[in-house]
């Protein structure tokens, strides 16, 4: 596996790729990786000849107070992982490559459609900060394939929305997330959780699971089912942001006639200072 730290470099070498008429997939990560972002080299293996998978902790998506400065940064460790899966270039620049005239007043792509609600809601500007980081890496790679997580339901939306209305060519994949034999979602941020809130934490998706049952016996009371689920949750020791129930395709609120296979529960919450998320579609439980 080569690694990369300059955009030219990166350019060049996809270029040749290109010109010699094979398929390229992108893997874009923050680093400190787990089985779950292997997965989605092991996908992009599959659906291209070439994969790169890029490594980069954006400060623009990250809003203030949070864990910016603090986030694992374990390049080498990653970069052992990502080679004994096959990947054929990391592509892991410092902020001044990716952002050369600073932060201030750089050009953002923002997806209103999905933004401003759940996540969008507490993080004010991080889906306007991860849609311009991956319209960049998209921009600089040209990849004809790019494969994200669920895990980050909603951030797969907006990434797909916005290559949609920007007409950017490139086929969006996802992968289902990946979890701990208990049910908890992988997360680099679950590192932060101490050994007692680890072990409450499966509870998370526990409740998504009971949510989705209710949903396929029928059960259409949406707001008694989150404000039940949100007390569990605050009885585990969780401070709950939001538990919802959305229509998987556009995150809008559904009505009494959706059908459940339409649906997707998603959830937020802290465990100390750890904030976790979490979503079932009701289709795939
Ligand atoms: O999901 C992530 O790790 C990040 O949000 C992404 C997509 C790599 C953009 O920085």
């Amino acid at each position: 596996m080569h690694i990369i730290h300059h955009t030219t470099e990166l350019r060049t070498q996809v270029r040749q790729w290109h010109a010699a008429g094979l398929s390229v997939c992108l893997v874009p990560t923050m680093g400190n990786l787990h089985e779950g972002h292997l997965a989605l080299v092991d996908r992009a293996r599959q659906l291209a000849d070439r994969v790169i998978a890029t490594i980069f902790v954006n400060p623009l998506q990250f809003i203030q107070g949070e864990d910016y400065d603090t986030y694992p940064r374990t390049l080498e460790e990653d970069s052992l992982k990502l080679s004994e899966r096959g990947t054929d270039i990391l592509f892991a620049p410092e902020v001044a490559e990716v952002y050369p005239s600073g932060l201030e007043n750089h050009t953002e792509v923002s997806v209103p459609a999905l933004d401003g609600f759940l996540c969008g809601a507490s993080r004010p500007g991080h889906f306007t900060g991860v849609a311009t980081v991956v319209s960049k890496l998209l921009n600089l790679v040209q990849p004809d394939t790019a494969v994200f997580g669920e895990k980050d339901y909603q951030q797969l939306l907006v990434i797909k929305r916005m290559v949609s209305d920007l007409c950017i060519p490139v086929d969006i994949q996802s992968l289902p997330t990946v979890r701990e034999e208990d049910g908890l979602a992988m997360s680099s941020r679950n590192n932060y959780l101490n050994e007692e809130q680890r072990r409450i934490a499966p509870e998370l998706y526990k409740q998504l699971q009971k949510i989705a049952d209710q949903l396929r016996a029928g059960e259409t009371d949406y707001p008694t089912l989150e404000h039940a689920g949100m007390d569990e949750l605050k009885q585990f020791g969780f401070e709950p942001e939001y538990l919802s129930v959305r229509r998987r395709h556009d995150l809008q609120l559904p009505s009494t006639g959706t059908p459940p296979e339409e649906l997707i529960i998603l959830a937020a919450a802290r465990l100390g200072k750890t904030r976790l998320i979490d979503n079932l579609q009701v289709l795939s439980s």
